[in-house]
């Protein structure tokens, strides 16, 4: 086994945070309280602040790093279907279209959930539902995320989980590392 350092402490405690808030906002608390407007907006300073790491932050936790063009898409895909052992050190391309979903998931239910409170858009019909819709389509994409998380783990041999709690990747020795 050969072992990299790959994610911050500050990405580590931002994913867990991330996790802990959104699923008390969706399952927990009451929807018309202040405790889940406050969560919601924590939810939202989580997003803003990692937005700011993917400028400023180490290697791996940034866009510029991760942000897959459509050849690295490709050639994750064609790894899955040919059973090519190859893993990333950093986000996969198709593990990054997954987290800028959830990351731009998060802001617009923030946002509706923010407008919900405003005199212009208090009591609109659309704007609850869209609150409504864009929670429902976080859940769905969390069910396709840790999936996918447990499928990588399985194709590459790469406890994914366990670097997101640790920070380090354990590779095995006859695993790839595409560039
Ligand atoms: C509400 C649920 C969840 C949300 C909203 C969420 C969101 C995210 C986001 C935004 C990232 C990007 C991290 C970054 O670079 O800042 C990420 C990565 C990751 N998440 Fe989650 N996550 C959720 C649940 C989980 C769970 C339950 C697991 C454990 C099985 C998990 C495992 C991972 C792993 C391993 C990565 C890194 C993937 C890689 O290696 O490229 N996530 N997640
Ligand atoms: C992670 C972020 C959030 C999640 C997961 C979330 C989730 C939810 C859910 C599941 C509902 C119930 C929808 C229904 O069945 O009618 C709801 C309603 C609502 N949310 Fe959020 N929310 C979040 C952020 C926010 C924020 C930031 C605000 C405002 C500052 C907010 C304000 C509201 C309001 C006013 C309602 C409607 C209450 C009513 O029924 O009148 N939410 N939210």
């Amino acid at each position: 086994m050969k072992e990299f350092k790959v994610w911050d402490p500050f990405v580590r405690v931002f994913h867990w945070s991330l996790v802990a808030g959104f699923a008390a906002n969706a399952f927990f608390t009451d929807d018309e309280s202040a405790l889940h407007e406050w969560i919601g907006y924590a939810v939202l300073a989580l997003v803003a602040l990692r937005l700011l790491w993917g400028l400023i932050g180490p290697a791996t936790a940034r866009f510029a790093s991760f942000l897959p063009g459509p050849h690295a898409v490709m050639g994750q895909i064609t790894d899955i279907a040919t059973h090519r052992h190859r893993t990333h050190l950093g986000h996969s391309p198709l593990g990054a279209l997954m987290i800028v979903n959830l990351l731009a998931t998060m802001i617009a239910i923030g946002v509706t959930g923010y407008m919900m409170t405003t005199n212009a858009f208090w009591g609109v019909d659309w704007v609850e539902e869209a609150h409504e819709m864009l929670v429902t389509w976080a859940e769905v994409s969390v069910v396709v995320h840790i999936a996918a998380v447990v499928w990588e783990s399985r194709r590459t041999g790469v406890n994914l989980a366990r670097a997101m709690i640790t920070g380090r990747k354990r590779l095995p020795e006859d695993v790839n590392i595409a560039s």
